[in-house]
């Protein structure tokens, strides 16, 4: 598909010149999208960009930054999420981000969950639009990688355009030039980060208004795409989307990105192919005491709908010796 050639953003910052191509990424998921989840998706797909788990100032300042930060360099590119309301602390962690050699930063602006509101982090910072900006300035200061923002389209269940247009005008002030927007307002009061994701409207149509409203950014659509169809049909109107849930339910739906979206004339690896793969990795890694049960984690959507998926799901959750499951699950493939 050709066509997609004019959707590819590049962004230049500062005197650097860094391009990364923003067609498709992978959300940024707790507990999900750890290191391991993103190798896998690598073997999925070799150019969509690939973003960590929000990882917090306080963490990052305080714990093992080698054990939040490292990942395998096939994960290039590579995008790290903060969350934190602190300008020097994310600026201390950008930093951190940059000598470890991420290709961006990323600001979590979009989380509701009573933790991060409580920690005054994530969505419910957005009601200050001014330390949002010094925050954003803060990181942009202290490294050359591009600072991007992931955001929601506002707070409460009504819809405000003012207060919309204004935020972004604000942080565009800032020099922020991309926009991850979560197509949906964030809900604090009553609501579970769960409500905050089935109940709250989608309003993709908001952020195609944005696309024409201002030109000179650029907006990645988050929430609510499910298919490589989706996103191709989202994809004539905004320069990339975003897929959350959707990569994890059915990881193999995505191998076909790197053809559709990046011209790639791979063949599309197999199922098993890639679970083999996966295999090698999973073994290198439980000898460095990672728990299985994160590890086989991301497999778990691998057979998603297919004939083999229910046993395969069943063999993944039964916790046993490594060198057993992984002969167990190989024995399946051959059924
Ligand atoms: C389990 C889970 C964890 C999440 N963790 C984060 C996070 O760390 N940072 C973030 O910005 N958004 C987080 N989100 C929100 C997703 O990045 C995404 O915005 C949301 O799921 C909507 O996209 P989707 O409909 O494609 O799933 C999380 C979502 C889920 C389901």
């Amino acid at each position: 598909m050709s066509g997609y050639s004019w959707s590819l953003a590049f962004v230049f910052m500062k005197n650097d010149f860094i391009k990364i191509d923003r067609s498709i990424a992978i959300a940024p998921m707790i507990d999900w999208t750890h290191r391991h989840f993103r190798y896998f998706m690598r073997l999925i797909s070799q150019h969509v960009l690939l973003y960590t788990e929000m990882i917090t100032t306080s963490a990052l300042l305080r714990g093992d930054s080698s054990r939040l930060l490292d990942f395998s360099e096939i994960e290039h590119p590579l995008a790290l999420q903060l969350g934190g309301s602190d300008p020097k602390a994310l600026a201390a962690c950008a930093k951190l981000g940059e000598k470890w050699r991420y290709d961006e930063i990323n600001f979590n602006l979009g989380c509701p969950s009573e933790r991060v509101k409580a920690g005054c982090f994530g969505a419910v910072l957005m009601q200050q639009p001014d330390q949002v900006a010094d925050c954003l300035k803060a990181m942009q200061d202290s490294v050359d990688l591009p600072v991007t923002l992931k955001m929601r389209l506002g707070l409460g269940y009504e819809f405000d355009q003012t207060f919309l247009y204004e935020f972004i005008e604000k942080m565009q002030q800032t020099g922020c030039r991309v926009f991850i927007v979560h197509a949906r307002n964030a809900v604090l009061k009553n609501f579970s980060t769960k409500d905050n994701r089935h109940l709250v409207p989608l309003r993709h149509d908001i952020v195609y208004q944005l696309v024409k409203d201002f030109p000179d950014l650029t907006f990645i659509l988050n929430g609510g795409i499910h298919t490589i169809e989706e996103a191709s049909v989202s994809l004539e109107k905004v320069s990339g989307v975003m897929i959350g849930r959707a990569a994890y339910k059915n990881p193999y739906e995505w191998t076909k990105i790197d053809s559709v979206f990046f011209h790639s004339e791979k063949e599309i690896p197999t199922r098993k192919g890639i679970a083999l793969k996966y295999f090698d990795y999973v073994k290198m890694m439980a000898e460095k005491n990672i728990p299985m049960s994160i590890l086989l984690k991301p497999f778990i959507g691998l057979y998603y709908q297919q004939p083999l998926g229910r046993h395969w799901r069943t063999c993944l959750m039964k916790s046993q010796d490594i060198k057993e499951k992984i002969k167990e699950l190989e024995n399946l493939m051959l059924i």
